[in-house]
């Protein structure tokens, strides 16, 4: 007679709780934050997209939405492994609600799961990472931690793309350049730009105006999005060195929902890699946002076999950077759905 199997350990709500408490400091479009959560202690969690919160003119095709959702996906499982849980995650559950994106089920990790482990060495960085946006130091990033941040994002079903050659560089900053400036004549750009953004510092979604640098001091030679009323101050002497940022794209490998959400759980697990690192790193989305300029990285870029989502810039900070404050997030009683 076959031996029954062991009975599955299932954590209590205030574990799953402390993990989406934890998913919730993911990056997202414009501090938009657009997703909701369910916590059952039997069914699992529920990762669902919020519509409200969907910057429909830079993101018409939710393709941001989506990499946020998939960010903060990441960053449930990451904090789940860091409480010692397992988790199977069931994209797309519910054939009939397409904003249902993900039922994450968690359970107690045996020893011998040493995937939890290696997610479990992420889970620090979860607290500690942040956008940068200012000049990064001048020293070049190791290869060897590059060739790390692509296995992450392998693991996750995504492309990372190197840009590597001073040529290549050139014309991905001149793309980034000229989409920014395509935006700008958008109807309505100027308009979605200012709702989230030149925030006061209580908010508690949108991007604040100490995160975003002032005046017009450039963070070197890469063009970050213009948000308004910027507070934010280069790190001394920055300004005197070159920023030896490197760009990488990460890419989707298929051209659907599905691919965008692995393709934003991997832009979660190369944030939290690089930072565990000791690395900064800027999400820069304003190029895949312009069709006529995200062609172009597909096209001289990364190749048409992959779907380009998002341009990663990373590099080590500069030694005279001030900590970056954390921005601020909704609290629980917004984002939880209630039981049905
Ligand atoms: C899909 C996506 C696109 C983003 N695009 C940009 C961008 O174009 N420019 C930028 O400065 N930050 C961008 N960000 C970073 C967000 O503005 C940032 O995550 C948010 O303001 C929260 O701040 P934090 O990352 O420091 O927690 C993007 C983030 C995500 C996930």
């Amino acid at each position: 007679m076959a031996s029954a199997a062991p009975p599955v350990s299932l954590p209590d709500e205030a574990t799953l709780l402390r993990a989406v408490q934890a998913a919730v400091r993911a990056p997202s479009v414009y501090n938009s934050q657009p997703w909701r959560w369910r916590v059952d202690r039997k069914a699992g969690i529920d990762l669902f997209a919020d519509r409200d919160r969907h910057l429909i003119t830079i993101d018409s095709g939710g393709r941001d939405l989506l990499l946020s959702c998939g960010a903060a996906l990441a960053h449930l499982v990451v904090a789940l492994a860091g409480l010692g849980l397992s988790a199977q995650v069931d994209r797309f559950p519910d054939p009939e609600d397409s904003d249902h994106l993900a039922r994450v089920r968690p359970t107690e990790a045996t020893p011998t799961e040493t995937q939890v482990a290696d997610l479990a060495r992420l889970a620090p960085a979860i607290l500690l990472r942040r956008t940068d946006r200012r000049r990064f130091a001048a020293a070049p990033v190791d290869p060897h931690l590059l060739d790390t941040l692509v296995t992450h994002a392998d693991r996750c079903g995504a492309d990372l793309y190197v840009v590597t050659g001073a040529t290549a560089r050139t014309r991905l900053i001149e793309t980034i350049a000229r989409s920014a400036s395509l935006q700008r004549q958008q109807a309505g750009y100027g308009a979605e730009l200012a709702r989230w953004t030149g925030r006061y510092s209580a908010a508690a979604d949108g991007i604040e105006s100490s995160t975003i640098a002032a005046g017009i001091d450039l963070p070197g030679d890469v063009p970050m999005r213009r948000f308004t009323a910027g507070r934010l101050r280069q790190p001394t002497h920055s300004l005197e060195h070159a920023d030896a940022s490197v760009l990488m794209v990460l890419s989707a490998r298929s051209d659907d929902r599905l691919g965008t959400l692995r393709a934003g759980e991997a832009v979660g697990a190369v944030l939290l890699a690089a930072t565990g690192m000791g690395l900064a790193t800027t999400p820069l989305s304003q190029p895949l946002e312009v069709a006529r300029t995200r062609d172009w990285v597909s096209e001289h870029l990364v190749g048409a076999a992959v779907f380009p989502q998002l341009v990663i810039r990373v590099g080590w900070p500069d030694e005279h950077a001030a900590a970056l404050p954390p921005t601020l997030r909704r609290g629980a009683d917004h984002v939880l759905l209630r039981k049905p």
